[in-house]
């Protein structure tokens, strides 16, 4: 059976985008995209939902008296759905413990720097590149990981970097690393996940190969 996927999602979608058009191309192997959940009504993503025939949501923030209290109606919304992976593809809004513990090891977060650096609360977006051409960093990039309690510290599924240029504004270093990074490490680490390929090992993710987790049949 495929697994079923969620992707959580906030503004523009371009790595919703990258999601729906690796699953066109059959590149997410044994899953498919049968949820968007918007924490914000006007969010672009959900556009991007509709014209992919994808049926989506929103569950908004401020619906809710704290993120704890929506995050309790997320989780009966992704297991209503039957959700087996849930994406978060660009969501703004801090998790709190009910969805780790409802998703052990089966959520994954997109983020545009190379953790443990420029990650954590108020980490997020455009800020991550202006904190990182703050600091005078020569390289930067996006970090796939699993979501654990802590804010941006679960385990890194992968990473890849790029070069900061001297001319660089947060708006070109963030484009640079969507497009060399982020939508390319976010599918791929999806089919991973999909194909029971990802296997966590206290910190450590270890990428099985296609004949030690049984998908040998699945190519
Ligand atoms: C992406 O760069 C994503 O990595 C980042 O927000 C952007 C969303 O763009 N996420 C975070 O900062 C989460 N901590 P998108 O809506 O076009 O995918």
């Amino acid at each position: 059976m495929p697994k079923r996927i969620a992707v959580l999602v906030s503004g523009g979608g371009t790595n919703l985008q990258a999601l729906i058009d690796a699953q066109a191309r059959g590149e997410i192997v044994n899953g498919e995209i049968v949820l968007v959940i918007s924490s914000t009504p006007s969010a672009y993503a959900l556009e991007r939902a509709a014209k992919a025939g994808i049926p989506s949501c929103v569950v908004a923030r401020k619906e809710y008296p704290s993120n704890q209290a929506m995050t309790v109606a997320l989780v009966d919304k992704l297991k209503e759905a039957r959700i087996d992976l849930v994406v978060l593809a660009g969501f703004m809004v801090i998790l709190t413990g009910e969805m780790v513990q409802a998703y052990p090891n089966a959520i994954l977060n997109v983020h545009p720097a190379l953790i443990p650096s420029f990650a954590g609360p108020g980490c997020y977006g455009l800020h991550v590149h202006e904190k990182a051409l703050e600091y005078g960093v020569k390289l930067t990039g996006a970090t796939v990981h699993f979501v654990s309690e802590e804010c941006d510290g679960g385990p890194i599924v992968s990473q890849k970097a790029v070069e900061v240029l001297p001319d660089d504004t947060p708006e070109v270093l963030q484009r640079r690393v969507m497009e060399q990074c982020e939508w390319q490490l976010l599918p791929q680490a999806v089919s991973l996940f999909c194909q029971d390929r990802l296997k966590v090992e206290g910190r450590t993710v270890r990428v099985l190969e296609n004949a030690e987790c049984g998908m040998q049949n699945a190519e």
